[in-house]
């Protein structure tokens, strides 16, 4: 099975392929290709006119979860399969979240800066230094699948009261949305970008946010009307600790000299372990298609097998 990959993924699995080529350039501007069986992507774009140009294409695999660049109606009209690598990236992205939560909340990037740049001049007291407490305090999760659940669990070790939105009402914890985003001390992202979850965090719906609330998204940019969370935070009503953005990797300027917000360059599944494990299941079903059998980890549950 001829694989076309973005690039080398990490770890030994990646070796379990024979006969993978590199793209040179954006898939995009790639040339009509009827050898290729199957994709191996991260973060390009994929739809009508990318898949045009490989007729015979059997796969899509992505490194990644989130698998919002890709057209997944433009995949099931040619029966071509599409996976991801959902699971093994739980933890490491709910950690960070946690990690963004935490540093957010206790300043700990401004007091950094400030030993690093000579300013700490021994006193306890500097209001910059004051952040708040995330122990006690009330989280509120947006999406309740495995990250925000894995979410949950460590908040449950700070102590946190935990109120959870998802699409259909769960067990208890489970509030509406603008309920939620009103209730939470902390509120943290949990979906997938999709056309029901795009811009769902509005002006209206983060004016209805606490002042001093802290939004943590590790999701997906998108999902967040960026230009009015950007005035929101520079208005300092409020704080944010931000692994995603709307255009990466831009970051709108207007956030890098803000105290209240914490930024990070989408390194939610940024382990070594977590991306080796990633390339484990990306593999697996690349090998699974080879065989012909049905991918274990397919997007959308009608599809044929390749
Ligand atoms: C990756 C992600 O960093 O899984 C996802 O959806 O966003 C991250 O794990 C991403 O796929 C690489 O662009």
């Amino acid at each position: 099975m001829k694989i076309l990959a973005s690039r080398r993924f990490p770890g030994p699995a990646w070796d379990e392929l024979d006969d993978v080529e590199y793209l040179a350039g954006p898939l995009a501007a790639a040339n009509r290709r009827e050898d290729v069986d199957a994709l191996a992507v991260v973060g390009e774009r994929i739809d009508d006119e990318t898949l045009d140009l490989f007729p015979n294409l059997r796969i899509v695999a992505n490194y990644g979860v989130g698998y919002d660049s890709i057209d997944v109606a433009a995949c099931a009209k040619r029966g071509v399969a599409l996976s991801n690598t959902p699971g093994v990236l739980t933890a490491a992205t709910a950690e960070l979240s946690f990690a963004l939560l935490l540093a957010t909340r206790r300043r700990l990037v401004v007091g950094d800066r400030a030993v690093r740049e000579g300013r700490w001049r021994g006193g306890w007291a500097d209001p910059d230094f004051l952040g708040r407490d995330v122990s006690g305090s009330t989280l509120g999760i947006v999406g309740f699948g495995r990250i925000g659940r894995a979410v949950a669990k460590r908040a449950a070790a700070f102590d946190m009261r935990v109120l959870h939105h998802s699409r259909t009402p769960g067990d208890g914890g489970w509030l509406e949305l603008d309920e939620l985003l009103a209730e939470a001390d902390a509120v943290s992202l949990h979906l997938p970008l999709t056309d029901e979850t795009r811009g769902l965090l509005d002006a209206r719906r983060l004016a209805l946010l606490r002042d001093g609330a802290c939004l943590v998204n590790t999701a997906r940019g998108r999902i967040v009307d960026e230009q009015a969370l950007v005035t929101e935070l520079v208005s300092g009503r409020i704080e944010a600790g931000l692994d995603v953005f709307a255009h990466e990797p831009e970051v709108p300027p207007e956030l890098l000299g803000l105290p209240n917000v914490v930024l990070a360059p989408h390194i939610g599944s940024a382990t070594a372990e977590t991306r080796e494990a990633m390339t484990r299941v990306l593999v697996d079903n690349l090998l699974a298609a080879a065989r012909g059998e049905t991918p274990p980890n397919l997007v959308y549950p009608d599809a044929e097998a390749p």
